[in-house]
């Protein structure tokens, strides 16, 4: 089948595997009502649960309707396969709270954990491609159906919501399922080996989906938390390290993915054998040795990014890099303390800059006749 099912117990896009293509949209509201605001997430239910299906954003299509009116549909996905769409939507900080101001009476629904994300070390980032009101990940594996989508949910916020940023990405950085085979991020390197997987639902309970325990944020059980950091990578000067020094940055080897301590891809990473000099064969200070949940508390996440070319800079270099997506199932426990570690510490931190930064909640899944994020109203 080349469509998923938009109603379920959790929203789709998650433990989906991961599809080719990604656009993800951030939105600020542009009404101060609270009915409004409802009757957005309202269309943005009945358009997602339509377009993930194949079908047009509104009933009549591109084609049909009105001569003398837009069309409920722009078009340009006619003919195409839904394309294993899956539509993800977010609810942001501001959303319940923004300069002190609770404009939709949300302020004391908002979950403790559903705060702007710190600043971390060496972050370096642009307000234009950062935090939001509202998300929208829309993953497919053609282009043209992601960006259809965010179009139409677009034109359909007019006048309540506009687009604050968005992204687009390609060649998704991390397999969801065991059935994928490893990507490739664009450092070349195998990416999400180590990932949280699909097959794995007692790790997935456990690290991903909210649970009933906060008292502000029951609304949230069975959701998640999704953090979006555009991370920039500079490729130039990746280009010219000896591989030597980029295995020894990543702490895997880059033909296959396996670790440094030996083995095959799949083979667990050893942090304490060291080579004939004594030291480690995986760096303490590489990426993997710093994420590793064995030194981290035994925390997951479920990575979910894709890479990024956004064309060049002025001085004629990639704009490029890994747009991260994790989700949580609490970023303070989850995200902060790593992220914290690996902006200090990390050797991979030479070689990328966090230019965007976003953290949503994503509420459970919608059932058949209800629109996402109802139990907080
Ligand atoms: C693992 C690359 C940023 C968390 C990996 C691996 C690579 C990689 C090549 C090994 C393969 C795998 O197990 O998936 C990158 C690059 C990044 C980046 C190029 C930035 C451009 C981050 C960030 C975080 C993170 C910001 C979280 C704060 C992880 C985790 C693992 C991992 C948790 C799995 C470690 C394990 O369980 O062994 N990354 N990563 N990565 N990365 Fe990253």
């Amino acid at each position: 089948s080349t469509s998923y099912p938009f109603y379920g117990e959790h929203q789709a896009g998650i433990v989906t595997p991961a599809q080719d293509r990604l656009h993800f949209a951030a939105f600020d509201l542009t009404t101060e009502s609270r009915d409004e605001l409802i009757g957005l997430l309202q269309d943005w239910t009945a358009a997602a649960a339509r377009m993930t299906q194949g079908q047009g954003a509104g009933p009549l299509g591109p084609t049909s309707g009105s001569y003398d009116a837009p069309p409920d549909d722009t078009g340009e996905a006619i003919g195409l396969p839904p394309s294993r769409l899956t539509l993800t939507f977010g609810f942001g900080p501001t959303l319940f709270r923004k300069d002190g101001k609770d404009r939709f009476g949300l302020a004391d629904r908002q979950p403790d954990s559903l705060r702007r994300l710190p600043h971390f070390p060496q972050d370096n980032l642009d307000a234009a491609k950062s935090d939001g009101d509202l998300c929208i990940q829309a993953c497919a594996d053609d282009p043209q159906v992601a960006v259809h989508a965010i179009r139409n949910l677009a034109r359909i916020a007019f006048g309540r919501a506009a687009v604050r940023w968005s992204q687009l990405g390609f060649g998704r950085t991390s397999s969801t399922s065991t059935a994928q085979v490893t990507p490739r991020n664009l450092f070349g390197f195998k990416d999400g080996t180590a990932n949280l997987k699909a097959e794995e639902p007692a790790l997935v309970d456990q690290h991903v989906w909210v649970g009933a325990g906060d008292p502000r944020g029951a609304w949230l059980a069975g959701g998640s938390y999704l953090v979006a950091r555009r991370i920039n990578m500079t490729i130039e000067i990746w280009d010219r390290q000896p591989l030597g020094e980029q295995e020894t940055v990543i702490g895997r080897t880059k033909a296959e993915g396996a670790p440094l301590s030996g083995g095959t891809e799949f083979s667990p990473l050893n942090f304490t054998l060291a080579g004939s000099d004594g030291e480690p064969l995986i760096a303490t200070d590489s990426h993997v040795a710093m994420v590793h949940p064995d030194n981290n508390g035994g925390v997951q996440m479920l990575r979910r990014g894709y890479n990024f070319v956004d064309g060049s800079t002025g001085l004629g270099r990639l704009d490029a890099g890994l747009f991260f997506i994790a989700y949580v199932c609490d970023p303070v426990t989850h995200f902060t303390p790593i992220q914290t570690k690996i902006g200090r510490a990390d050797r991979l931190s030479e070689y990328i800059q966090h230019t965007g930064s976003a953290l949503f909640a994503v509420p459970p899944g919608v059932k058949q006749g209800e629109y996402v994020g109802q139990a907080l109203f």
